[in-house]
């Protein structure tokens, strides 16, 4: 484009390209301007609740009401399923679609002013794992992640990747293509449902490594059980033997409080839109600066052979960057909150559920109850019932969406129940009284 190029404007002014990109900033500037004071209002009733709760309030109250306030639910839904597909609190929805409007509107100042803003997002995302903004790649989801990292890590025939045997799709076939095409060997290591302790599950990988093994590929969050790997103490083992630890944490983001450089991961993923109420279409790839020259970028345009870090593994062209803006608001909104505050709710509630069901008989429980190695996910089955039926009696009977999950070949068929921070005690006692009425009518 010629920089002395004029651009006519209304009244026959003509004005220099710098004049017109400073006033279509402008017109955009006021309405971010707006939003942030559309959002300002969310962020200071968390601001002044936290002040005023500086320790939670149990069990449930002004707090985790004026939370779950924020969100926008349909009335009466009892969400209880976070594990697919979480909701948006108002102020990410606020600023997904004033951001779409002021692309559709504006497309100008959309492609000149919002590349910018995309690192803003980058750092938080960054911050918000404990890691440095130069090892995060912000992707579409988890399965893009694990992919990326299947594809691009120069692995020899025979080569070996150990995996649990209860991995997401998502998770196992970026192996199982590479295995595929390449000759790698994929083996699987057993995990119980649920497993003793963290022994149990480092054990199990200790005992399956061989001098071939190069690669521990393995869900932090369990999908099908609810487990919480110990995946510090994995990376741990996987380091002492000169392999590579890449977790597959679809659900960590916005349920636990993370900290790559205590996890120790070479390779991390997740999906913002379960657990932290982002939009579906962003996801997190968390590559470790030291091992960044092993792996080699999937998807190329100009800056996949220049950046020195992990942009590089993002170099996709034109992106839905409204997309990237309300993940950048999600992480504002759990970070008001405060992430420690959000993961003890979160486990409290666990803990309230898990115990419940422990007292009803016929009940097993697929996920540990050891805090350390579970979060937000439960998943149980009831002998002799159906999980179907147990999915469509909450659904019945209050309006509370849970899920059926798992398999009988490997023990895990049941339901699968998410507590999180928009979840209220009143909640879990609902789920109780449906259970029991279940269970005592077998
Ligand atoms: C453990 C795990 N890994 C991977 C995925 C795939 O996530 P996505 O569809 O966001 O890529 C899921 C989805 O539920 C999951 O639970």
């Amino acid at each position: 484009m010629n920089p002395e190029q004029n651009y006519p404007v209304k009244n026959n002014q003509t004005y220099s390209r710098r004049e017109f990109t400073k006033l279509l900033l402008g017109g955009s500037a006021l309405s971010l301007s707006a939003l942030t004071y559309l959002n300002a209002a969310v962020y200071q009733s968390i601001t002044s609740l936290n002040q005023k709760f500086i320790k939670d309030e149990a069990p449930d109250g002004i707090y985790w009401d004026a939370i779950r306030d924020h969100f926008l639910f349909q009335n009466g839904l009892i969400m209880m399923n976070n594990g697919t597909v979480g909701p948006m609190p108002k102020s990410v929805y606020n600023t997904l679609i004033n951001t779409f409007k002021i692309q559709a509107t504006n497309p100008f100042d959309f492609y000149n002013y919002f590349p910018k803003k995309k690192e803003e997002v980058r750092r938080k995302l960054a911050l918000f794992i404990n890691a440095s903004p130069e090892e995060v790649a912000i992707t579409r989801n988890t399965t893009e992640g694990m992919n990326f990292v299947a594809n691009g890590l120069d692995l020899k025939p025979g080569d070996e990747v150990l995996m649990s045997s209860l991995e997401h799709p998502g998770g196992i076939h970026p192996w199982k293509l590479k295995e595929k095409r390449t000759g790698i060997i994929v083996k699987e290591v057993q995990i119980g449902v649920p497993p003793k302790n963290v022994n149990e599950i480092v054990n199990a990988f200790k005992n399956a490594i061989t001098p071939k093994t190069k690669v521990i590929s393995i869900s932090h969050t369990v999908y099908i059980t609810g487990l919480i790997a110990p995946i510090k103490e994995l990376s741990e083992l996987a380091h002492e033997n000169g392999i590579l630890l890449v977790a597959d944490s679809a659900h960590g983001l916005g349920m636990l409080k993370l900290n790559m450089e205590e996890l120790g991961a070479d390779f991390f993923t997740s999906s913002p839109y379960k657990w932290l109420g982002a939009p579906t279409g962003r996801g997190l790839l968390y590559v470790k600066k030291e091992v960044q020259d092993t792996l080699w970028p999937t998807i190329a345009t100009s800056g996949w052979d220049k950046y020195e870090n992990a942009k590089r593994f993002e170099t996709l062209g034109q992106r839905a960057d409204p997309l990237t803006f309300a993940l950048g608001e999600a992480l504002d909104f759990q970070t008001r909150i405060g992430q420690d505050r959000i993961e003890r709710r979160i486990k409290t509630l666990a803990a309230y559920l898990r115990q419940e069901l422990n007292k009803i008989s016929g009940i097993r429980l697929h996920v540990p109850v050891d805090p350390y190695l579970s979060g937000g996910l439960t998943a149980f089955s009831i002998k002799g019932i159906e999980p179907k039926k147990i999915v469509n009696y909450l659904m019945e009977k209050y309006n509370i969406v849970i899920r059926t999950i798992g398999r009988a070949r490997d023990n895990t068929a049941g339901v699968r129940i998410s507590t999180h921070i928009f979840t209220s005690f009143t909640h879990v006692d609902m789920v109780i009284e449906g259970i029991k009425h279940l269970a005592s009518h077998r």
